[in-house]
């Protein structure tokens, strides 16, 4: 089928690039000239893993194309697909320009009908607005042309992108016409094997279904973020209580794990979207103001370890910081909890000097050459002369470092573990003070 995807961020490269790859014949349209230049020359915008050869091996052989010629994306598909931003405003409510703007676009252009599907994260509401947009167009060019709009939002994950689109547990299509669904059916058949993972429904409740579920998953480690505030000061390890009631299968071992807070492109923006959705509307969301309000609590949990074992001025301390992207296998730092860590360290007059795998770039773009951050090739480089080791990230080779190394290259052997990476009885055995999140007994072993 001929597809056309608006966008080419996160959401549009990667459902382009799936699509292309099981035969599909793909054509992704965006405004960044430079971004369509690059992507021709196999330079790929974002960090995912197995994103690149699929791009490149699905460009040369013909079935994934890029333009910024917006005619030509119209004329191309069918089936229209908006995978634009969907950027918070100043009170918090998702932005709709980029998508209103990419609607009037293609109502300019089309010749023949047209099946508009958002992929973007966007409130109840927004296919009607795509449709009046489309409209109001088509009414100008005094051209009267069928169109469809419908909702498929994307659930995939930052890190686990690519997998997450070839074998996604839910299709979700809102639509009120079922010839789309037809469409649809066939458009994503590659993926809907063995079992039927569509999931079908009206539009309104398509659109709600995604904020529903990143604000369910927010909720679930807001709530063992407080539970875990709670063990620390009952002298409860979190980690044995995740275990006791993840074991129940009505509560399940996934998101469940406490930390420094959860960051990204998603989380964040769509808990605050829905709040701001649901006060227009005259609902006070009690819960999803309690998830928001425990989250930005939370990222301000290892700063206050730290001035709790080093005192409020910081001036003079450098502190090694482990893990700079907002979660393991990206190099996003967008709302990541490694930010809102830095900042109040120097804010206290402090040093950092960080390492992370992927994001180093991408620290260098947010925060350029400041005095008190220095960029380390290594994480062992990170730690030479620090004053102790801070953890913001769970990447895989922070698990098990050289705890003799690390002690040696350290002022003084102290680890602030925003992510719980090691065991607290033995890491107070190798002569380690360890602040932990919500391990209760690791405070009281070394109290
Ligand atoms: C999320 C959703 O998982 C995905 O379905 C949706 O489409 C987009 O938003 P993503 O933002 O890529 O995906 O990351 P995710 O893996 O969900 O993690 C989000 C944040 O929560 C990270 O900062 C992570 O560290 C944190 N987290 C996750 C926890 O603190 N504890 C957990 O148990 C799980």
């Amino acid at each position: 089928m001929k597809v056309t995807v608006f966008g080419i961020g996160y959401v549009g490269l990667v459902q382009a690039a799936v699509l292309a790859e099981v035969g599909h014949d793909v054509i992704c349209i965006d405004i960044d000239e430079n971004k369509v230049e690059n992507l021709k020359k196999g330079i790929i915008p974002i960090f995912e893993p197995g994103l690149t050869p699929l791009v490149m091996q699905n460009y040369e052989e013909g079935r994934l194309k890029f333009s910024t010629d917006a005619k030509e994306g119209v004329d191309h598909g069918v089936m229209q697909f908006i995978a634009v931003g969907t950027p918070p405003d100043e009170d918090g409510s998702a932005d709709l320009k980029y998508v209103t703007t990419v609607a009037r676009t293609i109502a300019e252009h089309m010749q023949t009908h047209k099946v508009v599907i958002d992929k973007s994260t966007v409130p109840v509401g927004t296919a009607d607005c795509v449709r009046a947009v489309m409209t109001e167009t088509l009414k100008t060019r005094q051209a009267d042309i069928a169109f469809d709009v419908v909702s498929n939002p994307e659930f995939l994950k930052e890190g686990a992108a690519v997998t997450d689109c070839m074998r996604p547990e839910r299709i979700v299509v809102g639509t009120d016409n079922a010839q789309v669904v037809d469409m649809l059916r066939e458009l994503y058949e590659p993926f809907n094997r063995n079992h039927d993972r569509m999931i079908l429904m009206d539009i309104r409740s398509a659109e709600l279904t995604k904020y529903a579920a990143n604000c369910m998953l927010a909720t679930k480690i807001s709530f063992m973020n407080e539970i875990s505030n709670l063990a620390e000061l009952l002298g409860a390890d979190i980690e044995k209580v995740r275990q006791g009631i993840g074991s129940d299968s009505r509560i399940g071992y996934s998101f469940i794990y406490p930390g420094c807070g959860y960051g990204g492109s998603c989380f964040p923006k769509d808990v605050q979207a829905l709040i701001r959705t649901a006060e227009k509307i005259g609902y006070t969301p009690r819960i999803l103001q309690a998830v928001e309000a425990v989250n930005d609590e939370q990222k301000l949990k290892l700063p206050a370890y730290i001035k709790h074992h080093f005192g409020e001025d910081l001036k003079g301390k450098t502190f090694a910081l482990w893990g700079l992207a907002f979660k393991p296998n990206t190099d996003d730092m967008r709302e990541a909890s490694s930010r809102v860590l830095m900042e109040t360290l120097w804010q206290a007059g402090a040093q950092v000097q960080a390492f992370d795998p992927e994001a180093m770039d991408e620290a260098q773009r947010i925060y350029g050459n400041r005095h008190d951050l220095k960029l380390m090739g290594t994480k062992e480089a990170a730690l030479q002369g620090a004053d102790a080791l801070v953890i913001c990230t769970e990447w895989k080779n922070f698990r098990a470092p050289d705890f003799e190394s690390v002690k040696n290259a350290l002022k003084e052997p102290v680890i602030f573990d925003g992510r719980n990476l090691y065991d607290p009885e033995r890491i107070i055995k190798r002569g380690f003070v360890y602040y932990a999140i919500g391990r209760g007994a690791s405070v009281k072993l070394h109290n």
